[in-house]
């Protein structure tokens, strides 16, 4: 029963590797790599399957929209040195970032560099199997900031007009909800989910009055949470449809970085001071006092709470959350999108970030 459904499986998905890789465009798949992937079944690493393609290559795609924003906070508030070149950073938005953390530039180099070499990792074993490394270097049309310091290059995201979820913050202090059984969590910063602000200076005008440059750091802090913990979540969800012990071993070993970024970024998050932007009202509450503070809120518990995980009939454990598998790699566009990352974007990169994600997410085990 299972090998009789193997070929028409890897058919299917043979055939999505072949339309996403050229639908990608031109100079990210030779005719070379095309007659090759016929051999999927028998790679050099001893068995990359259509499916483990699939997610690979969604995976490589996330990596490379990660790396681009990362490289745009870098520019302006981070380090710009030989392992994470460009710009030549915004003095006062690195010092307002430095009010969550004196080492928030490091950090922020750190998760650039690391997201850098997750892309580029899988790319490269992508290619060494013979399947079309991810390459979106003809969506790079995106403005860049105006601000002193940002390389005026063409980008693949948009961090000026972001609408950020901060609702990972009540999920993770939750000991009760999971929404993996479709539980919903409060906002931690309602006014960041509802509107559209800058994580960047958009230009020097945003470097001033400082308590609006602070709310640009503040939006930061609380996306770089955001960002990360969807890493967190997304290679666990994927990782239970992979087939070769190999690429599991890949996704189970770029994985937790997302989670070490994740739990640094919700521990600066909670040191955003609370504040309200003069220019647009926007308001970082004081998440240790009422109406917030408590179990849900404190900002020093930076440690997943217990929750409830599978089914309720077992008792509650620490874990990362969701990890559902179905549909997984969509949810991921899904989110990326209402975000705001993507503002600007044209048709075309959202019908290949889909192809990616459908994909990805129709990968099975086994096939
Ligand atoms: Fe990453």
């Amino acid at each position: 029963m299972v090998q009789q459904s193997r070929p028409s499986a890897d058919g299917i998905s043979r055939r999505a590797v072949v339309r996403t890789g050229l639908a990608v465009g031109a100079g990210t798949i030779s005719a070379g790599l095309l007659a090759n992937i016929p051999a999927l079944a028998k790679p050099a690493s001893g068995g990359l399957t259509p499916g483990d393609a699939a997610i690979l290559r969604f995976l490589a795609a996330a990596e490379i929209l990660e790396t681009d924003f990362w490289q745009q906070y870098n520019e302006l508030g981070g380090i710009q040195d030989s392992e994470v070149p460009g710009g030549s950073g915004s003095a006062k938005y690195t010092a307002a970032l430095a009010v969550l953390d004196s080492d928030m530039a490091q950090y922020i180099h750190d998760n650039t560099e690391d997201e850098f070499t997750h892309f580029t990792f899988i790319d490269a074993y992508l290619a060494a199997n013979g399947v079309a490394p991810v390459n979106l270097d003809q969506f790079r049309t995106l403005p860049s900031s105006k601000a002193t310091g940002a390389r005026q290059i063409g980008r693949l995201t948009n961090l000026m007009e972001l609408t950020v979820d901060t609702s990972w913050w009540t999920r993770y202090r939750s000991r009760t909800k999971n929404p993996d059984f479709g539980d919903t969590f409060p906002q931690a910063i309602p006014g960041l989910s509802a509107g559209r602000f800058p994580a960047i200076p958009r230009n020097d005008g945003d470097l001033s009055p400082k308590a609006h440059l602070q709310a640009i750091a503040n939006t930061a802090g609380f996306h770089f949470a955001s960002i990360e913990q969807g890493g967190s979540s997304l290679y666990p969800s994927l990782a239970q449809r992979v087939t070769h012990p190999e690429v599991l071993r890949i996704l189970l070993s770029i994985g937790p970085t997302e989670t070490m970024h994740f739990q640094t970024w919700m521990d600066k998050a909670g040191n955003a001071p609370p504040l309200t932007d003069p220019t647009n009202g926007l308001v970082f509450p004081d998440l240790n006092a009422s109406p917030f503070g408590g179990e849900d809120f404190q900002t020093n518990l930076i440690m997943p709470e217990p929750t409830i995980f599978l089914s309720r009939k077992f008792p509650p454990v620490s874990i990362i959350r969701p990890t559902e598998t179905q549909g997984a790699a969509m949810s991921a566009v899904k989110f990326l999108t209402a975000s705001g990352l993507f503002r600007g974007q044209s048709p075309a990169f959202f019908a290949v970030l889909g192809q990616l994600a459908e994909d990805a997410d129709a990968a099975r085990r086994g096939g």
